[in-house]
Order: structure tokens, then C-alpha cells, then sequence
């Protein structure tokens, strides 16, 4: 028997390990050919300190000056020590080229194509060796627009176990993606990408959680949702869906599949458009009160383009509340500009 360890760099790359019930994590990541940082191997140096975002773990032996109690507490715990008692998603202090690793390589073949309007396009692979691809729900990956040497950066539209890998494309006038999807994409074509990606990915559910969704950042929400049919939520899961135009509203359907199968979820959306038939019309923002924070306790996954993501945050603000963790993507329709998880 053994668990599952991702270890996510300070770059973004995710690599996963097999990490027996007895092994330490460092061992294992050696195993793996991976070179987490390391020095005294002991629990004395504090060198491998990371942060332990989801999973249980024995801390293992280590004196104060390595890790504190405060950093314990907090989630900080020491790979050269830990043994896991579960799957554990690790964050690492260090590059992935400094850990002498880099993104996985895969490569698929192109399975289907869903217009789901004349802006969103949906395609999904059959990746050549599933097993060797691993991803948190809200990972993104890049993918070489075939014919082309340009790449694109689509967070999964999939859960992690899903057969089938998927993507949501905005389509834009000139883009290299857009086109090859809108002229020359078949069913058949072969289609490589790099990754997992990010840092914005789904955290044990230890709270309420709030999903903001701007356009296809729809995309790593539906990951995440995907994830919590396996093991449902205790508590509440909003999401806020907002986008332009009616013709960008996509997976509905979908959604509402979601709210009949997860207790604890629920979902709104909105469209910017004044002439559009949505209930609500407008921003996101209009929908975010005190009350759909819960006065701060509140876990927030937003993923939008930049000016939305402004908009979120400054609102947030301005309503005086800080919710106990923020994660956010940003994204133009061409590339993930930044990802971030901060506690405000
Ligand atoms: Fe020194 Fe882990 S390497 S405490």
C-alpha cells in the first residue's frame, strides 16, 4: 500500500510520488528522482520546511528550531520526518528545475469536439498513458496547438479521475488555438501538452466555499466540482457564474447535475449583457455580500480574467470582510497569467 504526494513547486510544476505508509516523503521523492531541498536529513536544519495543504501525515521527530509548534499548527511539516497517513498535496520551497524535475510530457489524441456556441469551444483527449497522468481539480497544463510551435495554457474542464481529459476554449478572433479548432481540428488528431500546472487547486473542504467563475475560468470550478461527487462536501459550496453575453453561458446542464448530486451546493449566474434573459444581469460582484462570504468564513477559488479578478478582490474589500483563504487564476483567452493562494 502506498499514498499519493503531490509535490507542488514554487514555479507552479506538480510532480507525484508514490510514498509508502512507512517511508518518508524525502525518501520517496528521492526514490522518484526528484531533489526536494535537503540537508541535515534529520529534523534539526528546518531546510525542507513545507506546507502541507490537504492530507494526514505523521510529523515524525524534529526539534524546535526545525519547526516550530506555531508552524506545525499551521500546516508547515518536515518531508525529511513525515510519513504519510494519507494522500498529501505538499508545497515545496524550491523550483522544480532546482529539484532537478520538470513538467510531464503526454500526449493524446483528440476524441471530441463540443461548439457550444459560437464563442466556447469544449474538445477532449484520450491521453496515450492515463496512468501516468496525475492533476489536482483546478491544475491547468500547456498544449501545443498542433501544426503550429505555439502552446496554450487550459485549466482541465475533467476531474482528476475522469477517463477523458477536457478543455474550455474561448475562441478569439486570430488566436492560434481558436483557429485550429474552428479550421482544421479532427476527431483522430494527435495532440501533445505539458503539466500539471498551478497553484490554484481545490484544499480539503474544511469550510464554506465560494466558486467564482468568469467566462471559460468556469473550466477548473467544474474540476473541482467533478472532485466532490467522490467525496461530498459538509459544507456549503457556492458558485458564482459570470459571463458577457448569453452565447458565453455554457454547462448549465451541467451545474444543475451538480446541485442534484452534491447536497451542499448551489449556483448562481449572471450576464453582463443588459439585453440577455438571465434572472440576473450584471457582474459577479453584484451577487457577493457579507452573507455569501459568511462574514469571512469563507474559503474563495475565483478564476477569471485579470480586470474580473480586480473587480472581485477590490469588492471584497470594500465590503470590510477578509475571507480565511483566497485562491485565484487569472487568465486571457491565450495564457494563465498568475496564480496565487494567500490567506487575507
Ligand atoms: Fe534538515 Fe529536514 S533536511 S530538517
Amino acid at each position: 500500500m502506498s499514498f499519493q504526494v503531490a509535490l507542488n513547486f514554487e514555479d507552479g510544476v506538480t510532480r507525484f510520488i508514490e510514498c509508502g505508509p512507512h517511508e518518508t516523503v524525502a525518501e520517496a521523492s528521492y526514490r522518484a528522482r526528484i531533489n526536494i531541498p535537503l540537508d541535515c536529513r534529520d529534523g534539526a536544519c528546518g531546510t525542507c520546511k513545507s506546507l502541507c495543504e490537504s492530507g494526514s501525515f505523521d510529523g515524525g521527530d524534529y526539534i524546535d528550531e526545525a519547526l516550530t509548534e506555531d508552524e506545525a499548527a499551521a500546516g508547515h511539516c518536515l518531508p525529511c520526518q513525515m510519513t504519510p497517513h494519507s494522500d498529501l498535496v505538499l508545497r515545496i520551497p524550491s523550483t522544480s528545475a532546482a529539484a532537478k524535475t520538470a513538467p510531464a510530457t503526454h500526449t493524446a489524441t483528440l476524441c471530441e469536439i463540443r461548439r457550444h456556441s459560437s464563442s466556447t469551444v469544449e474538445f477532449s483527449l484520450d491521453v496515450d498513458d492515463r496512468k501516468a497522468l496525475d492533476f489536482l481539480p483546478g491544475q491547468y497544463v500547456n498544449v501545443t496547438v498542433p501544426g503550429t510551435d505555439q502552446s496554450r495554457s487550459y485549466s482541465f474542464s475533467s476531474g482528476p479521475r475522469q477517463k477523458e481529459v477536457s478543455f474550455l476554449v474561448r475562441l478569439t478572433e486570430g488566436g492560434a488555438m481558436s483557429g485550429y479548432l474552428a479550421e482544421h481540428a479532427r476527431v483522430g488528431d494527435r495532440i501533445e501538452f505539458t503539466g500539471p500546472m498551478g497553484s490554484f487547486y481545490l484544499r480539503d473542504v474544511t469550510r464554506p466555499a465560494l466558486l467564482l467563475a468568469g467566462g471559460t475560468g468556469l473550466a477548473p470550478l467544474l474540476s473541482m466540482l467533478e472532485t466532490m461527487t467522490q467525496s461530498p462536501a459538509a459544507h456549503p459550496v457556492h458558485l458564482l457564474y459570470g459571463v458577457s453575453s448569453d452565447q458565453d453561458l455554457v454547462h448549465l446542464a451541467t451545474l444543475d447535475d451538480y446541485a442534484d448530486v452534491l447536497p451542499s451546493f448551489s449556483f448562481e449566474h449572471c450576464v453582463a449583457d443588459e439585453a440577455s434573459s438571465a434572472r440576473h444581469k450584471g457582474y459577479v460582484t453584484s451577487l457577493i455580500d457579507a452573507g455569501t462570504l459568511h462574514g469571512g468564513d469563507v474559503e474563495v477559488y475565483l478564476c477569471g480574467p485579470p480586470p474580473m479578478v480586480e473587480a472581485v478582490r477590490g469588492h471584497v474589500t470594500s465590503l470590510g470582510v477578509t475571507p480565511s483563504a483566497f485562491h485565484f487564476e487569472k487568465f486571457t483567452p491565450g495564457a494563465v497569467l498568475a496564480t496565487a493562494g494567500a490567506a487575507r
